[in-house]
């Protein structure tokens, strides 16, 4: 995509707040993508955005949508999960391909509504996260694809936070200065906010999930202290795969921080310290049967991919995440005339099923998805070294 003015890329934002600093930083890494204009409800946060970026603020969402920005193709919606239904919609009624922040929806159906409008208008429509487009899932991935471990059986995948109502959260400020909305993290909830870092790495490896059985829990009722309803801040999940890969997911922001990930196979084990983080290495334990024990490898081998990878952002550890892969991909894959990666399918999925998830609590049992997802390409760099 890189090269002269034809193959820039314009696009807007919708929602200024604590992301979008995110997004912006890693919008950095690619030159070719421009934000042409930012739209907030917020007058004062949506100036304080424009003027530390530098970016052009329009009125209002019909303004952001009107011919004044007819160069931008694809609106990132940025707002609160409240407002991803409203605005998508109104995005792509005007012609817009939209990636929005997760969840799609907070219904399956004004999900299945954002769905149905992307496909009859011929628009892309995705949802993050993407870091299923970073080189750690991608290498884990091609370990996967190699047959390092052989045939995969079982994964745990693990998202606790920590005790977040402890943290001294009411100091947290993005780079351009939104304070982080606690009483909006807390309302929608962990799982809500965090399942989707795993589920999109276990669907594109292991295919649909054909049935969740889940558990949730607000364990911690009255976490700001005056009262307001929060949402579950814990929650175990047992995902069934169509490829007979089974998966334990956990969600909590109670228990110490651990994002690992180990996948066991007929041969092996491959481990992820951080999904966060897109330089995370990616290690194998093979396993021997020494004697009369079995034993696996106290030596892990990193698996690497050998070459250029994605772009990657000049942050550490966690805050490695380039927030900006699934929006470059969805440019790309609008240029040329492809599906991305990150597509509808795959958004509808992985709400069908962060949902079961997040309303196990008054669900309680099984539930049997009805969405799918058609098998997802890895990415044209992710090859053995
Ligand atoms: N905070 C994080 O670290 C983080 C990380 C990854 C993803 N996310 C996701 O990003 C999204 C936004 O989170 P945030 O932390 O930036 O929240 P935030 O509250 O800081 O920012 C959201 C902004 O959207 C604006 N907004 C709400 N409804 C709007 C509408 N209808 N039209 C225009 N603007 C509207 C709000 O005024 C606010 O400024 C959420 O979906 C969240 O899950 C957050």
């Amino acid at each position: 995509m890189a090269g002269g003015d034809s193959d820039l890329h314009e696009i807007a934002i919708v929602g200024t707040g604590y992301v979008a600093d995110l997004y912006m930083r890693s919008l950095q890494s690619f030159p070719e993508i421009r934000v042409a204009a930012a739209f907030d409800i917020d007058a004062e946060r949506l100036r304080a955005f424009c003027t530390y970026w530098r970016v052009p603020a329009a009125n209002s969402l019909d303004e952001l949508l009107d011919a004044r920005y007819r160069a931008v193709s694809l609106i990132l919606n940025l707002t609160n999960p409240e407002s991803h239904h409203q605005v998508s919609m109104r995005c792509l009624q005007a012609g817009k391909h939209v990636y929005s922040e997760k969840p799609l929806a907070l219904d399956m159906d004004a999900a299945y509504a954002l769905h149905a409008l992307a496909k009859k208008q011929d628009l892309l429509l995705a949802s993050a996260p993407c870091s299923l487009l970073g080189e750690t899932a991608q290498t884990l991935w091609l370990a996967l694809r190699e047959n390092r471990i052989g045939k995969p059986h079982l994964v745990y995948a693990e998202l606790d936070d920590g005790y977040v109502a402890q943290a001294p959260y009411r100091h947290w400020q993005s780079e351009s200065g939104a304070p982080w909305p606690y009483r909006n993290e807390f309302s929608i909830g962990c799982t809500l906010e965090h399942a989707g870092y795993y589920l999109t790495w276990l669907i594109a490896m292991f295919g649909p999930v054909q049935k969740v059985i889940a558990a949730s829990a607000n364990l911690l009722q009255d976490k700001i202290g005056d009262g307001s309803r929060t949402a579950p801040d814990f929650s175990c999940a047992t995902l069934f795969f169509a490829s007979n890969v089974v998966a334990r997911l956990t969600c909590s922001i109670i228990a110490p921080h651990n994002h690992k990930i180990l996948v066991v196979g007929e041969k092996g084990s491959l481990e992820v310290g951080e999904c966060w983080d897109n330089n995370a290495a990616v290690r194998l334990r093979r396993r021997y049967a020494i004697r009369r024990k079995l034993v696996n490898s106290p030596i892990a081998k990193r698996v690497r991919i050998i070459g250029p990878t994605q772009q990657k952002v000049r942050r550490r550890g966690a805050a490695a995440m380039n927030f900006a892969l699934g929006p470059a991909e969805l440019l790309a894959a609008s240029a040329e005339h492809r599906q991305p990666r990150l597509n509808s399918h795959l958004a509808l999925h992985l709400n069908e099923i962060t949902l079961a998830i997040q309303n196990a609590e008054d669900i309680s049992g099984v539930s049997i998805m009805q969405t799918g997802c058609p098998p997802i390409e890895p990415m044209p760099w992710a090859r053995a070294g």
